[in-house]
């Protein structure tokens, strides 16, 4: 059994990702590929639950350091229930957010955390995508888009602009960091150029 190919998408909120993880799953579907679509935090029923944890209340609810953990913690049961077994069984996986997300989120822009980041990525984790695409858009843009979402989910997006644009910064140095799997796309563009340029560059990579 040949293994899987593992996509994820990142940015900062707002940014597209969540339309394009769909728009590529289905292209890849047509070409006749077996594909898992998830999603971080979340994509299993016990990350889904520490997801809700995450992503609703007050900004102040949990510190930098708890976030980490709780996110390690629902990346663990995602990776266990969902990730590995698709990838074992010769599938894609395409997931919204991954470990790029706490590097920058938990590791760069709440806090310097970013030792610890990769401390607990090696112990709890220890593997990365085999291809990132980083949507970057301008910031205030992608926050006028994620909270007009109002869907009870906007704790991060209440952290305000400044830090939208500190987050941005640190994708853009992720991407810098990991040239090998990390490919920038321009997300102020037309979906349709987006979603098409996203489909050729996983094409060519993918086995
Ligand atoms: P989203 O579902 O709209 O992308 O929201 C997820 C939020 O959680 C987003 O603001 C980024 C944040 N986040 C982290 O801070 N660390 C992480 O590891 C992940 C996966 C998400």
């Amino acid at each position: 059994m040949p293994s899987g190919f593992f996509i994820t998408l990142e940015g900062i909120d707002g940014s597209g990702k969540s339309t394009q993880a769909r728009r590529l799953a289905a292209e890849l579907r047509r070409d006749g590929r077996q594909v898992v679509l998830t999603r971080e935090p979340g994509g299993s029923p016990g990350a889904e639950e520490i997801r809700a944890l995450l992503l609703e209340g007050p900004p102040e609810r949990w510190s930098a350091e708890t976030e980490l953990l709780l996110f390690t913690a629902a990346r663990r049961d995602h990776l266990e229930k969902t990730i590995e077994p698709a990838l074992a069984a010769g599938q894609t996986v395409i997931c919204d957010r991954f470990a790029d997300s706490t590097r920058v989120y938990q590791g760069i822009t709440r806090s310097a955390l970013r030792s610890r980041v990769d401390q607990l990525h090696e112990m709890m984790i220890g593997r990365d995508a085999d291809l990132t695409f980083i949507l970057d858009m301008d910031p205030a843009r992608g926050l006028s888009r994620a909270l007009a979402r109002r869907n009870g989910e906007e704790r991060f997006e209440r952290f305000g602009e400044q830090m939208q644009h500190r987050m941005r910064r640190g994708f853009l140095a992720l991407a810098a960091e990991y040239p090998a799997r990390c490919v920038v796309i321009d997300a102020e563009r037309d979906p349709d150029s987006i979603a098409r340029e996203i489909r050729d560059i996983a094409r060519a990579r993918l086995p």
